[in-house]
């Protein structure tokens, strides 16, 4: 019998990939203060909270901007992402996402969303996968952001279930650290040669079943 009882999942890039329109918006800013944002620096993005990408962004065009403005600029970046949001459609899902799912849940799992996006909900409400969710631990709701365990912590709460009992899926390094620091098993969704300390690497949902997931 295994002890897993619950899946936390992270949202950007592994139920929907929204990195390209962070990106977009991102970019958009950098070009609006005067300097570019490459595909690979977005890389360094991915889920790390938008204040701190803002920090990365203002230091890799090497400007200064007092806490205020930066507080201006944040905002309006989240405004550009929001309108790009508010046109998801359930057809953004990766593929095998909803699929997995319903497939934990129909045997009986536990699920819990575990997101830095403050912006976790309006996607899930445009992808229409609300309901496959016990609980949602989004951005709004954490005030340490991944690595530190406290949004999966707080997932395995919301869900009654020991932190031992539950798997994550991420697709970032920081959250694979945050899932391992928390004492959870840690499933990677992207490239073994990046998600090195995962317990096991997919290339996406589509590729996971419950005999990998009792495996752990
Ligand atoms: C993470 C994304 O899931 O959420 C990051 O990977 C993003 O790229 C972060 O910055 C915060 O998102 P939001 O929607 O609150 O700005
Ligand atoms: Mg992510």
């Amino acid at each position: 019998m295994s002890i897993i009882k619950a899946c936390i999942f992270d949202l950007d890039g592994v139920i929907v990939d929204t990195a390209v329109y962070h990106y977009k918006a991102w970019k958009r800013l950098a070009n609006e203060l005067g300097f570019d944002l490459s595909e690979e620096d977005n890389e360094k993005l991915k889920g790390v909270s938008r204040v701190r990408s803002l920090e990365l962004i203002l230091q890799w065009g090497g400007v200064t901007k007092t806490a205020a403005e930066q507080e201006e600029l944040a905002t309006k970046k989240n405004g550009w992402y929001v309108e790009m949001i508010s046109h998801m459609t359930p057809a953004e899902i990766l593929p095998g996402a909803k699929e997995f799912l319903e497939t934990c849940r129909a045997a009986g799992l536990k699920t819990a969303l575990g997101s830095a996006s403050k912006n976790s909900m309006t996607i899930l409400e445009k992808i229409n996968m609300v309901d496959l969710f016990d609980a949602v631990i989004d951005g709004n709701k954490v005030s340490k952001p991944k690595p530190d365990p406290e949004v999966f912590l707080k997932g395995a709460e919301a869900l009654h279930v020991a932190p031992a009992e539950c798997v994550v899926f991420e697709d970032a390094i920081a959250g694979i650290e945050a899932a391992i620091t928390g004492g959870m098993k840690a499933v990677g969704i992207g490239s073994p040669t990046v998600l090195t300390e995962a317990d096991l690497v997919v290339s996406g949902l589509n590729e996971m079943s419950l005999e990998k997931l009792y495996k752990l």
